[in-house]
């Protein structure tokens, strides 16, 4: 069961700084910008009736409420369409197959957690893993959304390795959540007796009422894979693992106007965002100098290329491990030929696709993969996934963040990455 730790009270001052920021939903939403959504549902479900006749309702909606209720078909529609707006996932030929959740009455904090527990198991399904999203409560004037802090349901914790860091790391387990371990640790979050360097991090949600709030995942909700190595057997002994799920659980969907903050979804994992990042990253588990050490490598050079050897028996490990355990994963060949597809069948569709080449190139063998040697549209395209700098921060450091009411009041503001580093690549 979820459990609900104690000490989060301080944060439910109404006073408090982080509270000003959270206001998205007392703006009307934009009429054009509903309209131009429901023109494309229409052009996209000739069957849907008369468009019309459902953008006058839209637009008097908004007149009288400032805001507007979608139709389920709508919200589906809009969901898969974010996902296929969006430029930086190269896994989108199967946009259409992404299973929407309606949950726009849910808004508590217990049962948007409960709910996300769900998502993890639908989502899972026992290592065939399904595209899931979750849409919850898009608040009212007067009643912000729900918000879940976490960058993803399931992370890892990051403590400060302490006195006598094993391997010389300053940090156990992932320094990327060394901030939102140490902000959920001041909450009251009990993390294991014994720490490890997998410990999964708990949900923050957070509620106008409730303030943020802390639950801990139940551990068979986590579906995970031990990372061994089809010929090196050592490798196995370094305790590796990583989640089968990745849930991006901070970024705010926006249909026709409509910003969904809580929306979480998921797909299933390329190999190389986890071996050629998650445990690479120098900054991240930086395991290749214990890899290359396990291989025999000469690491006195940087010529001796020992750095890639040992990227690519990772990655080998990492796709080897998930095959092994029955949990889906592509590789990165594979997925490029695969997107290239996409691409193909949206400009047979006579629709642009946006893609941002920086991110649809894998950080392996980049040459290697067709998605290499081209370029690609570079509009942006509503509706789409975006993540304000205020959600951005709290993903990683927990605790509040030094940034502006409007940044948080402009969830489709084309500048807002200005405020964080624009020249440095999140995840
Ligand atoms: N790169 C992120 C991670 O390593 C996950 C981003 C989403 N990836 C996906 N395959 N849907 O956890």
């Amino acid at each position: 069961m979820l459990a609900r730790p104690n000490g989060t009270d301080i944060w439910r001052q109404p006073d408090h700084p982080e509270r000003a920021a959270t206001s998205a939903e007392d703006d009307p939403v934009d009429a054009d910008e509903a309209e131009e959504f429901i023109r494309l549902f229409h052009a996209e479900h000739p069957e849907a009736g008369d468009v019309a006749r459902r953008v006058g309702w839209v637009r008097a909606e908004i007149g009288m409420t400032g805001t507007y209720q979608h139709t389920t078909a709508e919200l589906a529609f809009g969901a898969r369409v974010a996902w296929r707006n969006s430029a930086r996932c190269i896994g989108r030929l199967y946009w259409r197959s992404l299973l929407v959740r309606d949950l726009r009455a849910v808004h508590t904090a217990s049962d948007v957690a409960r709910q996300c527990v769900t998502h993890l198991r639908l989502a899972g399904n026992g290592g065939k893993i399904r595209p899931v999203i979750t849409i919850f409560s898009p608040g009212a004037p007067g009643r912000p959304a729900p918000r879940i802090w976490n960058e993803q349901l399931i992370r890892y914790a990051g403590y400060p390795a302490g006195e006598n860091p094993e391997h010389g790391s300053p940090t156990l387990g992932d320094p990327r959540y060394r901030g939102f371990t140490s902000a959920v640790l001041a909450r009251g979050w009990r993390a294991p007796a014994t720490r490890t360097a997998f410990d999964v991090l708990p949900l923050v949600v957070e509620t106008a009422r409730e303030g943020p709030t802390l639950f801990e995942l139940p551990r068979d909700a986590v579906l995970e894979v031990p990372i061994i190595h089809p010929e090196l057997p050592w490798l196995a002994e370094l305790g590796l693992r990583w989640h089968a799920v990745p849930v991006i659980s901070n970024m705010c969907l926006v249909i026709g106007g409509v910003p969904y903050p809580a929306a979480p979804f998921n797909g299933w994992y390329m190999g190389t965002e986890i071996g050629a990042r998650n445990l690479a990253d120098e900054h991240r588990y930086d395991l290749l100098p214990r890899v290359a050490e396990g291989l025999g490598l000469d690491t006195g050079s940087e010529a001796t290329l020992w750095r890639d050897r040992a990227l690519v028996e990772l990655n080998r490990a990492v796709l080897y491990s998930y095959a092994a355990a029955g949990v889906s994963i592509t590789d990165h060949h594979t997925e490029s030929r695969h997107f290239l597809m996409h691409v193909d069948r949206e400009h047979r569709a006579g629709r642009r696709c946006p893609a941002d080449w920086s991110w649809i190139v894998p950080p392996v063998s980049g040459s290697l993969t067709p998605v290499f040697h081209r370029y690609y549209d570079t509009d942006r395209l509503r509706p789409e996934f975006v993540l304000d700098p205020v959600s951005a921060h709290r993903g990683q450091h927990g605790g509040p963040a030094q940034f502006r009411a409007e940044d948080r009041r402009a969830p489709g503001h084309r500048d807002v990455w200005n405020h964080i580093d624009p020249m440095r690549r999140a995840i």
